[in-house]
């Protein structure tokens, strides 16, 4: 399968980068860049970085980059031709046909039909609850004190008693078994075809783009299960979603709700917590604690307050941690989740719940301090050793005597007992296990060099990109054959052709070290690659002609050790002579 370059590239320059990266990305604009969290590594502070300038984003943090084709290829770990595919769609621009392979095309077409063939269902169990045979459904979503607007913004529904009657209507709109079968809807064998939901309220979920991929239904009253839940299909990854993000995403509130319930979420966005989501009974995951951090960098989890809910909290804080959310847990007692406590004390309580949620780590003090009889004193300094391990954990130096004076304070014990038990441990074992690789002094030297003659080729295409009018200060110097370094002077070919046709487009280059996946990172870092700033006039100037020359000087050496003859030896040794007198200026 091949695409031409030209159509490539128009692709690519039809979708602005900083309207699909905002997408999956909160972007913030600082002078000429955009700036957010890098969705490839976890950090707390952005260093993630878009150039609409240069249709390139960069990450100073981990070195993430490239342009909009590789951030989807990332991303969404599409190939290059799904990437390409969700462009051209983006952009309403038509692929050759023969370029989608059956199969592709195929898994794409069949995902499309599923989409829309559980929006239909949604829509015939909402309207089925409408209806005089789901009369019982709405009595029983009443009952349990939702109103008419909730009911609706969650499309709740309900699936009759009949055994197929959804099938009936799938069929009737022009779904065929296997596509049916794929559902997870219907089940259809020897015995016969069954709807999988009968007789239960039905909750649609929705991924993020509001689109219904799967749906829970409960019974109404005590039979088991008590919900029952699509399987995982083509378009239901439920590790990869949470109930209510939908919603929740939009909400202005500074945090989110985790709760584990379909209708804990429903009541805490009735009750105005429009923040509230769901993992839906299953462990939370680490894929849903990086979706969250799209969000948000605070949430509280407010998961049943029984053992279970103690044990799923335990579990999540430290997968929210890893990609740096703020974790606080929130004390239900006496109630067992928030749809109970909000229909016993209401939203104002919650909301004062919600002040008094209690830190994450503090939380797992808590839970640990369970585990120990207190009025023995053995069990007590057993304790103790391990609340100053777990201590010693943070290795930033403020943050620790942060966490320590809040523990004494907890527990009630002497915050320098407490502080010279975690200070003894961490000299013993360390603050930091960092392992440490021995590089000798001579080694470094070369590394060093090594780097240096890199590092003046990359910052000299940097500056060539940046101000391209350089380029006819330089160009009876320095070729593109100079840049020694491969991949640099495979970028230099590109570059030199479009400083030569007036028209740098370093986007356009990426395009091509697509597929080489560390290239195309690599090459973002050269276009992105931050010149010193606040230099005065000459002292430009000094950096300017140090870099032109240094990469002229390596590659006269690197030339010089592939000599085949005297002549060509000597010219290269006259040309190093002239490097001496030869004057290089920006101005
Ligand atoms: P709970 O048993 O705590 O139910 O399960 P709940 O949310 O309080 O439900 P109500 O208030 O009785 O209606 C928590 C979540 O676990 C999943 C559901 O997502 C549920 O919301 N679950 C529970 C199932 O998937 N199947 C079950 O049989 C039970
Ligand atoms: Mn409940």
């Amino acid at each position: 399968m091949f695409y031409p370059d030209e159509l490539v590239e128009e692709i690519r320059d039809r979708n602005d980068i900083i309207d699909v990266i905002s997408s999956y990305v909160r972007l913030q604009k600082k002078g000429s860049s955009y700036f957010g969290l890098c969705p490839f590594h976890n950090e707390k502070s952005p260093s993630f970085s878009v150039s609409a300038d240069k249709q390139m984003y960069y990450c100073f943090g981990c070195g993430a980059g490239g342009n909009v084709i590789t951030f989807l290829m990332e991303y969404e770990n599409y190939n290059f031709k799904e990437a390409l595919e969700f462009l051209a769609e983006r952009a309403g621009i038509e692929l050759p046909q023969q370029s989608l392979s059956e199969e592709a095309k195929a898994s794409w077409d069949l995902k499309t039909r599923l989409l829309e063939m559980h929006k239909e269902a949604a829509k015939y169990y909402y309207h089925q609850l409408k209806s005089e045979h789901g009369k019982k459904g709405y009595e029983y979503l009443m009952n349990r004190g939702l109103t008419k607007e909730i009911i609706l913004s969650f499309g709740l529904g309900y699936s009759t008693s009949y055994p197929n009657d959804l099938y009936q209507y799938l069929k009737s709109k022009g779904y065929n078994d296997s596509e049916l079968k794929e559902s997870g809807l219907v089940t259809i064998s020897e015995k016969g075809v069954y709807d999988k939901f009968w007789n239960r309220v039905m909750f649609p979920i929705m991924d993020t783009n509001n689109r219904v991929i799967g749906f829970g239904g409960r019974v109404m009253g005590d039979g088991t299960p008590k919900y029952l839940n699509s399987p995982e299909t083509k378009i239901f990854d439920k590790s990869r979603n949470l109930y209510g993000l939908n919603i929740a995403r939009k909400s202005k509130r500074g945090y989110f709700l985790i709760c584990e319930g379909y209708m804990d979420v429903i009541s805490l966005h009735q009750a105005g917590f429009t923040n509230a989501v769901a993992s839906l009974g299953t462990a939370f995951t680490m894929q849903q604690s990086m979706l969250l951090k799209r969000y948000t960098d605070q949430v509280i989890l407010t998961y049943d307050s029984d053992d279970a809910g103690k044990r799923a909290a335990l579990r999540a804080i430290p997968m929210l941690k890893e990609v740096g959310i703020g974790v606080k847990v929130l004390n239900m007692k006496p109630y067992k989740d928030p749809d109970e406590f909000i229909k016993h004390l209401g939203a104002d309580q919650f909301e004062q719940r919600v002040e008094q949620a209690i830190n994450g780590f503090l939380f797992e003090i808590e839970v640990l301090k369970e585990q120990f009889e207190m009025n023995d004193p053995e069990q007590k300094t057993r304790f103790f050793s391990q609340v100053a391990e777990k201590l010693v954990g943070f290795s930033d130096e403020l943050e620790r005597n942060n966490y320590i004076e809040a523990v004494s304070n907890q527990l009630g014990i002497s915050i320098d007992a407490l502080r010279k038990k975690v200070n003894e441990l961490g000299n013993r074992i360390g603050y930091v296990p960092k392992s440490e690789t021995k590089i000798t002094n001579a080694e470094r030297k070369k590394m060093e060099k090594a780097d240096g003659n890199k590092e003046a080729q990359r910052i000299l295409l940097t500056w060539l990109s940046d101000e391209p009018s350089v380029y006819h200060k330089i160009k009876h110097i320095i070729s593109e054959k100079d840049f020694v370094e491969p991949l640099y002077g495979r970028v230099a070919q590109l570059l030199f052709k479009q400083l030569e046709a007036n028209e740098v487009n370093p986007a356009k280059i990426i395009n091509r070290f697509i597929g080489e996946e560390e290239d195309a990172k690599l090459v973002a870092e050269v276009f992105n690659t931050k010149l010193k700033s606040g230099l005065s006039e000459e002292e430009k100037n000094r950096a300017f002609r140090e870099t032109v020359l240094r990469v002229k000087k390596h590659s006269l050496d690197e030339a010089s050790k592939k000599v085949q003859d005297i002549g060509e030896l000597q010219a290269i040794i006259k040309q190093q002579a002239e490097l001496k007198n030869i004057s290089i200026s920006l101005s």
